[in-house]
Formats: C-alpha cells, structure tokens, sequence
C-alpha cells in the first residue's frame, strides 16, 4: 500500500502535485529553509518558474545554497519580501501558491508569519492564480500567532464566493491539539455557455 495519510505538509504537497505541470508558473509564499521552493521548482521543469518569498535574509541564503546544490536555481527568482507584496512581483496566471506559515526551522522563532499580512497574501494569491489554479496554506496553530491565523483564515476561506472558488480545510480531528491544518482553495474554471442550465428533454 502506497497511500499514507501523514500531515497537513504532505496533503498540500499531494495537491500541488496535481495542479502544476511543466512549464507553469508558481509562487512559494514561504521560502524557510528551501524545500517547497525545490519541490516546486521539480514540477515546473526547466520551462517553469518559481518565485519565493521570505522576510529573511537566512531563509534566502539557505534556499539559494539548497536550489545550487540540486541544480535547481537557474528555474527560481528568490526574493527577500515579504508575501504581502506579491502582486507586485508575480503576474496573474499562476499554477500554485504554497504558504506554509510560522516561523523557519532551526532559526529566530520570533521572525514568524503575522494574520494580517497572512490574510493579505492569501487574498492577493487568489487574485493572481489562475482558473483550475490552487492555494495551499499549512497553518501551525499550536503557539499564538498560529492560532490567530488559523481562525482568522478559517473566518477568510469560508467567506469566499462559491461561484470563484471551492474551498477545504483539512484538520486531524484525533491528532493532539495544535497539530497543523491545511487550507485548499482552487478557482472555478469558467462556467461554459448553456452550464448549469437543466438539458432539453
Ligand atoms: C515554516 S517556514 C517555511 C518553510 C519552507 N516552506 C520550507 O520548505 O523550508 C516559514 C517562513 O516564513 C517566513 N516569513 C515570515 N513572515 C513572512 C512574510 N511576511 N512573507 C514571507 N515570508 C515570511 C519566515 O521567515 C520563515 O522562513
């Protein structure tokens, strides 16, 4: 049996691997140490494109060491930015966002995600998708921020237009409190002409 059913991480990436293909372009709205930004950097081939965000300087250093030593910097644009600003850096059309909040593993636990500017990048990345396009966001409700930004999103998500978007939230009902959650959102394709009407008989 292939099929394990881990965490919140795994799930995301199991959906992203079904939305991108080669040649899109997608955003990893948290650098950290580099590995979403490589998984991604994997789907999208050497004809694709990855732009990755991060507020801090370490993150984007230990990305760029990480991309070069897989040979897979040539395919990403690393940017020491924050995800609040990324209409400003990522044109509409996009295959995938991937957040994947909190802080960076092995480094300054107070430099961590904040709600506000969360919410912000989440609204923006569901501008800039495309339609059949995904957004994924690993929240780590286990510390404070956490738990503010996973109610502030779970408010967010269930809020959309279900005429743009369809929306999950994957929660671990028997893991231990605090175990991290995920939020799936992908754009409605157009609706063709004649959808939804009832057919002739
Ligand atoms: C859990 S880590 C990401 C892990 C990463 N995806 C990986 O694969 O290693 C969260 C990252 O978000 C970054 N971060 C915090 N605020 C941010 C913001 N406003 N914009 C972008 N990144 C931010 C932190 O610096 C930290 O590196």
């Amino acid at each position: 049996m292939s099929f394990l059913l881990q965490n919140a991480r795994a799930l995301a990436a199991d959906y992203v691997r079904r939305a991108v293909e080669e040649g899109d372009r997608v955003v990893d709205a948290t650098m950290g140490n580099g590995h979403d930004t490589a998984f991604l950097a994997g789907l999208v081939g050497e004809t694709g494109c990855v732009t990755a965000f991060d507020v801090q300087e370490e993150a984007v250093r230990r990305t760029r060491e990480f991309l070069r030593s897989e040979g897979l910097l040539g395919r990403c644009e690393l940017l020491r930015a924050g995800h609040e600003c990324m209409a400003q850096h990522a044109r509409p059309g996009l295959a995938a966002v991937m957040f994947n909040l909190g802080w960076l593993p092995g480094g300054d636990k107070r430099v961590t995600t904040c709600t506000q500017t969360t919410l912000s990048a989440l609204l923006q990345a569901l501008e800039l998708i495309a339609p059949g396009g995904i957004v994924t966001v690993c929240v780590y409700p286990g510390h404070e921020e956490g738990e503010r930004e996973r109610a502030a999103l779970l408010q967010a998500v269930s809020a959309l237009d279900v005429r743009r978007f369809n929306a999950l939230h994957h929660r671990f009902v028997n893991a231990t409190p605090g175990a991290p959650e995920l939020y799936l959102i992908q754009k409605n394709p157009p609706s063709q002409p004649g959808e939804g009407k009832k057919a002739k008989t």
